[in-house]
């Protein structure tokens, strides 16, 4: 059994592990964070590097982000799974701490001086291990966007947006067992992702932001 500061900080350190960094530079010799958006993420590792390193960083920043809210408070005095097991709201806010420091990690990882990405799809394998169906149901709205516009970023804005919105109707108008620190978690992580994408925003609005076929991105 571990304390719950050593889990907080081991999640840091699994959600510090930079994804798209090291899947384009170990196995591409190319450093993302130089091309492109400049983004240090998923979306800019396909349009970047290709589509096979833009799988791997998904699946490593997904899967961190699941690891460390669905696995490691497993080792806590908090046990029993969120999802899965009895679970209390303790034990969802310890899942979600856990979580939250991943995503902090993505965004400011101490294995690549600080510089890390947008947190989209940390926050996704966050939620897809504490609540599938809301996140399968903000996925929805992510790829409609995305289908739509050809903006990844509008797509990871507007999803973002979405997600406490679902936990919302979920838990209020259909009576859904979904806690309310989940619902604060959403909100939290929403505002952070949007914090994030000020260039994107600011790109958006200008007409000139990055569609998903753009030969020539824009930096920043
Ligand atoms: O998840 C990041 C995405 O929404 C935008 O990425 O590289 O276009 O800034 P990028």
């Amino acid at each position: 059994m571990l304390s719950l500061v050593v889990v907080l900080l081991l999640s840091y350190v699994v959600g510090s592990i930079p994804g798209s960094l090291w899947s384009s530079k170990l196995l591409y010799g190319i450093d993302v964070r130089e091309h492109g958006s400049g983004n240090a993420g998923a979306t800019n590792t396909f349009r970047v590097v290709g589509w096979q390193a833009g799988v791997v960083a998904t699946i490593v920043d997904m899967g961190k982000g699941a690891f460390a809210a669905g696995v490691l408070p497993l080792w806590t005095p908090f046990g029993p799974h969120p999802t899965f097991g009895m679970a209390t709201e303790s034990h969802v806010i310890v899942a979600l701490l856990c979580g939250l420091a991943a995503v902090v990690g993505h965004m400011f990882p101490i294995f690549a001086k600080f510089r890390g990405g947008k947190g989209v799809n940390t926050a996704a394998g966050i939620l897809l291990a504490l609540t599938p169906i809301s996140t399968l149901l903000t996925m929805l709205v992510f790829v409609i966007v995305l289908g739509t516009t050809r903006y990844v970023s509008l797509g990871s804005i507007l999803a973002a947006a979405a997600f406490p919105t679902i936990v919302a109707i979920r838990k209020y108008a259909f009576g859904a067992d979904l806690t309310m620190s989940l619902l604060i978690f959403g909100i939290i992580v929403a505002l952070a992702i949007i914090v994030a994408h000020q260039s994107n925003i600011r790109r958006l609005l200008a007409g000139n932001e990055n569609r998903v076929s753009s030969f020539k991105p824009a930096k920043g």
